[in-house]
């Protein structure tokens, strides 16, 4: 279930950090910020879960209202015209990595019938689409010249979108990197980290006079965790090393792509889309706030507080420099002054201090002291995980607090049911009505209290390959039959579809807490 993905992951990454490294390999946090510390932060978590909307919630004037995908999960079309191995085409094609032996050779076939997803966004009249490039199918090996037909591939995309009148918004990087640069160290390397400002350079020249927004990267703490630490995705390396290298050298190269796409596109709006987790303490006690505050650090503000302060936050009581390869002039370099800041989000999760005895049983419990749960007073989707809308008000409330009110776009959020067509073809899916309702409903009071949203983008415009859980979670507005590749969109997409033409949320009586 992926419910490791996020949290558990957390608490993993605190028993092998305690456990793994010794002291001596550390030393004192010269470079991170207190930012985990900061007095007098006011709790954001209210018992308050319910948002009413008797009446209808409009949202500001020229609201995005789109969908997001990425490359692996819908393309197909792993080897064809010219395209190198990603790290996820080895991983898929390992035996025992994904669910049930699949892989995302085919996946939704979209690398064919793009035209076909087209036409799903335009009957959901959506006005931005989030999609992402394939680095090996751009640039095969990672370095070098354009594979011109992987640049044809996007290009017409990119055009037949501005044609249906639908943004394109780009992210650079979701997840599959070159197979040959993973075999040249990878991201734990970092000489991948101007690979990759290469690599964004050649794309925003070929694409970037008609795309205006990118996003770098797609979740960093997602991909360096469960890829480098946790061995649940590709590259499957299980080493914290090479999680705390694979962090700076994606911190670094979040610097150099984002400095590399001005000096190609100076009006180009460039952020990154980052997984964000609403952190509430278990309890009122001083430690478990604290611990609260550590967890938000590592899971929130890891690729965020580099990029936008040019330090570490204080999420590892100390920065282990050394061993991540931390070099006199990075800081500098992880500076990217993002345009916008992208939030995926899902759910929550419920922050404890560990007790002295457990403590004590880690002999480095000043590295990362907290231990992570799920909350389980929400429903629950078919992937186990907690709806909780309050969880994207707290997150965007934070965000905005902390970061003087930047722009942000909802990059993600959305839900995995496994509801299939009736008798009559017909999906009724008002359980992820349900969900989207209620995380829009967060949203704009968000907005109503001051934030600066300008978009939101469902995941995913339709069911596609889930990682590691392969075609077992269905998380699309549109339903997709695997055996036929036939697209039909689901009840969630026709009412997504009102909710975008009429850039509000209909009224709807909320249900008591
Ligand atoms: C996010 C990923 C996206 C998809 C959704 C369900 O973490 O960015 O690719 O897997 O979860």
């Amino acid at each position: 279930m992926r419910l490791t993905r996020r949290e558990f992951a957390r608490s993993a990454l605190a028993a092998s950090v305690a456990a793994a490294l010794p002291a001596g390999l550390f030393s004192a946090c010269s470079v991170s910020s207190n930012a985990a510390h900061t007095a007098g932060v006011r709790p954001l978590a209210s018992p308050r879960n319910q948002f009413d909307n008797s009446s209808e919630i409009k949202f500001p004037k020229n609201f995005f209202w789109g969908t997001a995908t990425a490359a692996y999960q819908i393309e197909g079309a792993w080897n064809e015209d010219g395209k190198g191995e990603s790290i996820w085409d080895r991983f898929a094609h390992t035996p025992g990595k994904i669910n049930n032996g699949d892989t995302g050779d085919v996946a939704c076939d979209s690398y064919h019938r793009w035209r076909d997803d087209i036409r799903l966004m335009r009957a959901m009249n959506l006005n931005s689409h989030r999609f992402s490039i394939s680095w090996p199918r751009v640039q095969p090996s990672g370095s070098g010249p354009a594979n011109s037909k992987g640049i044809d591939y996007y290009s017409r995309l990119v055009d037949a979108l501005l044609e249906a009148r639908i943004r394109p918004m780009i992210t650079l990087y979701h997840w599959d990197l070159p197979q040959a640069l993973e075999d040249a160290g990878g991201w734990p390397n970092r000489d991948t980290a101007p690979r990759f400002a290469d690599y964004v350079e050649l794309v925003a020249q070929a694409l970037g006079d008609r795309v205006s927004d990118w996003m770098l990267f797609n979740e960093p703490c997602a991909f360096v965790d469960l890829g480098h630490l946790e061995g649940t995705h590709a590259p499957g390396h299980k080493s914290l090393v090479d999680f705390l290298r694979a962090s700076h050298t994606v911190n670094l190269a979040q610097g150099s792509s984002f400095r590399a796409l001005k000096a190609t596109r100076p009006s180009a709006r460039v952020g990154t889309a980052l997984s964000m987790i609403a952190c509430e303490p278990a309890t009122t006690s001083e430690e478990d706030k604290l611990a609260a505050e550590r967890a938000h650090a590592m899971t929130n503000l890891w690729f965020l507080e580099p990029a936008l302060n040019g330090r570490y936050p204080e999420a590892l009581a100390f920065l282990p420099e050394t061993v991540m390869r931390i070099e006199s002039g990075d800081l500098d370099k992880m500076r990217a002054p993002l345009d916008f800041i992208g939030i995926n989000l899902y759910y929550r999760t419920i922050v404890s201090a560990p007790s002295t005895l457990e403590r004590l049983s880690h002999t480095q419990e000043w590295l990362f002291p907290v231990k992570m749960a799920r909350g389980e007073q929400g429903p629950k989707t078919d992937f186990g995980w907690e709806i909780w809308p309050q969880a994207l008000y707290d997150v965007v409330a934070r965000i905005t607090r902390d970061f003087n009110r930047p722009v942000i776009e909802i990059t993600e959020s959305g839900c995995s049911y496994s509801d299939g067509p009736d008798a009559r073809g017909v999906i009724r899916d008002t359980r992820r009505i349900d969900y989207h309702r209620q995380y829009l409903q967060a949203l704009a009071r968000a907005i109503a209290d001051g934030a600066d949203v300008r978009g939101y983008h469902a995941w995913s415009l339709m069911d596609n390959f889930e990682w590691a859980e392969g075609f077992s979670q269905r998380f699309g507005l549109a339903y997709v039959d695997f055996k036929t590749q036939q697209r039909t969109i689901k009840e969630s997409g026709r009412w997504y579809a009102n909710v975008a033409a009429s850039n509000a949320l209909p009224p709807h009586p909320a249900t008591p807490d």
